[in-house]
């Protein structure tokens, strides 16, 4: 079970890392064969938005990919490719549409093309299920089953994926990703394992988490919660029974509500909390019963060798492990 969360984050977490571009190589993973990825220029992405077509960013899609710009992607099958991964990933305010240009498959033979609305690691959802708008089935949409229906599908967050078996050597589908602004952003995950977000929930009665797939430090600066206005009118007693609060939270596994949490910020805070977290995942999450605008700000900071070494000598692992039911 342990191997398993480490080997899948370690996975997330190398992926992540070629996007800032510090990452040549990904190891080898269950997925696929294609073991070496290149180093995307992220240059492009900022140049990409109101590009005439011609100058669209074009190239190959690989069985394991990771992909973090807009352009059209072709995967064209050299030889039987039974399982396929391709993650997007966009801007903290931005969600994702895939459009599927031409697709070549042979459907009937077995193959498939499914995208995800969010990103599933053996059977483990970001967003959890509980957190995302659309029950789970209908976040698989299967181009196979839907066919020319759903052309376009239209993520809710700004991570999205596809799955995808080819039987045939020489079968090929093309996709466009295009990225949309996203004004209230509901769980993100981060695409570095450094930087500072301001999250807003306006009188929805909704959670949203804020995932760092590394060991960080997270530095909440300021958090506003509906409470404030109404402290002389009823006293509030622990976070989880105000129905409003911030949890930072910790586990190794990407699934949200399977996190550990290392604090609840409700009505008591005073002045900027730092907490270390050093699981593979790192979260802020922030619970709304939908009667206040809720709007938290928070920085985060990859921990150092040193900073993880002593919080291992303090058994943090265990807790990394503690995944809540
Ligand atoms: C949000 O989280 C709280 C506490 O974990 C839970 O009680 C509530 O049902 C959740 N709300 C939604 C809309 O999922």
């Amino acid at each position: 079970m342990e191997r398993t969360f480490r080997e899948q984050l370690f996975l997330l977490a190398l992926c992540v890392s070629v996007l800032t571009g510090d990452c040549r190589y990904i190891e080898n993973n269950e997925i696929s064969k294609d073991d070496i990825y290149s180093v995307f220029n992220l240059d492009l992405k900022r140049e990409m938005s109101e590009i005439p077509e011609e100058l669209i960013y074009r190239r190959s899609l690989r069985c394991l990919d990771m992909i973090s710009v807009e352009g059209q992607f072709t995967f064209t099958a050299d030889r039987p490719q039974p399982n396929c991964a391709a993650f997007f990933m966009a801007e903290p305010n931005e969600v994702l549409s895939l459009e599927y240009d031409s697709v070549d498959v042979d459907c009937r033979g077995g193959d498939f093309i499914t995208v995800f609305d969010g990103w599933v690691m053996k059977g483990e959802k970001f967003p959890s299920s509980q957190d995302h708008p659309l029950p789970s089935f209908e976040r698989y949409v299967s181009y196979c089953d839907s066919g020319s229906v759903r052309k376009t599908v239209r993520s809710n967050q700004n991570v999205a994926m596809i799955f995808f078996r080819i039987h045939n050597e020489g079968s090929s589908f093309t996709i466009t990703v295009r990225k949309h602004n996203n004004p209230f952003p509901c769980n993100v995950i981060s695409q570095s394992p450094e930087g500072s977000f301001t999250m807003v929930i306006p009188q929805q009665h909704r959670n949203c988490s804020f995932s760092i797939v590394y060991p960080v430090e997270i530095e909440v600066s300021e958090f506003s919660l509906g409470h404030y206005n109404n402290i002389a009118k009823r006293p509030l007693p622990g976070c989880a029974e105000t129905g409003d609060f911030v949890q930072l939270l910790g586990g190794n596994t990407i699934d949200p509500s399977k996190l550990s949490p290392v604090t609840d910020l409700c009505i008591s805070f005073t002045g900027p909390t730092q907490m270390k977290i050093g699981c593979e995942n790192a979260a802020v999450r922030m619970v709304s019963s939908g009667r206040f605008i809720n709007r938290v700000s928070f920085s985060y900071r990859p921990l150092t060798p040193q900073e993880l070494q002593s919080l291992k000598l303090n058994s943090i692992d265990d807790f990394c492990f503690n995944n809540s039911p």
